[in-house]
């Protein structure tokens, strides 16, 4: 098949993406997102997200499909988010998937999520070298992967073991009493502070911690730290220096994600760093993985922002890839995974 054109649809979480890519080039991408509804909870409620995945599916694929201006019937394959994120919200998205594909009668691809978090900066800035390594940071998943291939060969090098870098500044902006989600907040106050203003724990990067988890990442920890700092602040009835918090803070994960990351990038001879997922915004992260990749000779690939928070082209995009190395399509009775590695 040449040039194929691929359906994306995305719901692993409260976003609900459909787009259309034809080889490596995205016709359109239509997002639909429940944040709204989730923020007065102050964090994502899987029933509402399920709700709304279901009102707007249909919708979303019909501006998809009229704003790329092809038919249903152009469609060659449909991909779809298999895994992970939210049980509920993934299931509407592989229902709508499911019964698209039979209704053209054309293959399903259930793809992984977190992959398609890397897959998708092909589509904004090329061609992918033969091997890359991939930081894959937000709200749910903060993950560093060696991509060989990523239609068939992309192995996790590491995760977090508890919070990932977005929840982790949500929480954060919890305890500081920032509104839901903390973390743009954040990064605010912390271009206006003193990163090096309070020295707090970089977790995981020294002695046996440091070998055993080489690539993989832990924040809460640190997020204890500044709790227990705000705490002793009120305690003294002294004022809490936001900005210089945030920015101490901000700082402490920017150094452990882009260290973790460039050791591993030199450790696996890679030259090229893909960063995708929601907290890829943080100005802290942007700047400090720019630096030090500018120093190492490694040549730094992040998607603009409206292609690093979840979208329906990073699933078409990966499908688009599955197709043209032939992998063999899923089986429509394919579940839904909410922890798939
Ligand atoms: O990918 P995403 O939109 O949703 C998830 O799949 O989680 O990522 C959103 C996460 C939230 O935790 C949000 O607070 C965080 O990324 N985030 C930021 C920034 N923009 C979004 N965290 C720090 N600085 C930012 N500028
Ligand atoms: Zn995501």
């Amino acid at each position: 098949m040449t040039n194929p054109l691929i359906l994306g649809i995305e719901t692993s979480c409260d976003e609900t993406g459909v787009a259309l890519v034809r080889g490596h080039e995205l016709l359109f991408d239509a997002v639909a997102s429940s944040m709204d509804e989730h923020a007065r909870f102050g964090g994502i409620i899987p029933e509402v997200a399920s709700r709304a995945h279901l009102e707007a599916m249909i919708p979303t694929i019909r501006q998809a499909l009229d704003e790329a201006h092809v038919d249903l019937t152009d469609v060659d394959a449909v991909a779809v988010t298999a895994g992970p994120g939210l049980v509920g919200p993934l299931t509407i998205g592989a229902s709508a998937a499911k019964a698209l594909a039979v209704a053209i009668n054309r293959p399903l691809y259930g793809v992984n999520h977190v992959v398609g978090h890397a897959a998708v900066d092909q589509l904004v800035h090329g061609a992918f070298p033969d091997r890359f390594l991939s930081l894959v940071v937000s709200g749910g998943h903060s993950s560093l992967l060696l991509v060989n291939d990523i239609a068939r060969d992309v192995e996790e090098l590491g995760s977090t073991l508890d919070d990932a870098a977005g929840e982790a500044f949500d929480k954060v902006g919890r305890l500081l009493g920032l509104p839901y989600p903390g973390g743009p907040h954040i990064d605010k106050l912390a271009r206006e502070g003193d990163p090096q203003a309070i020295r707090f724990p970089r977790a995981l990067t020294k002695g046996r911690d440091k070998e055993k988890h080489q690539d993989d990442f832990s924040f809460s920890g640190l997020k204890t730290s500044v709790a227990r700092w705000v705490e002793a602040r009120h305690d003294q009835g002294l004022e809490i220096p936001l900005n210089d918090v945030a920015a101490s803070f901000a700082d402490a994960v920017a150094d452990v994600l882009t260290a973790k990351t460039l050791a591993a990038c030199q450790r696996h001879d890679v030259d090229t760093l893909v960063i995708g997922g929601g907290f890829s915004a943080n100005s802290q992260l942007r700047d400090m993985a720019a630096e030090r990749c500018a120093e190492a000779g490694i040549t730094l690939r992040i998607p603009p922002i409206r292609y690093c928070t979840d979208n329906g082209a990073m699933i078409a995009a990966l499908g688009a890839n599955m197709v043209a190395a032939n992998v063999a399509p899923s089986a429509l009775d394919i579940p839904v995974d909410s922890s798939m590695p």
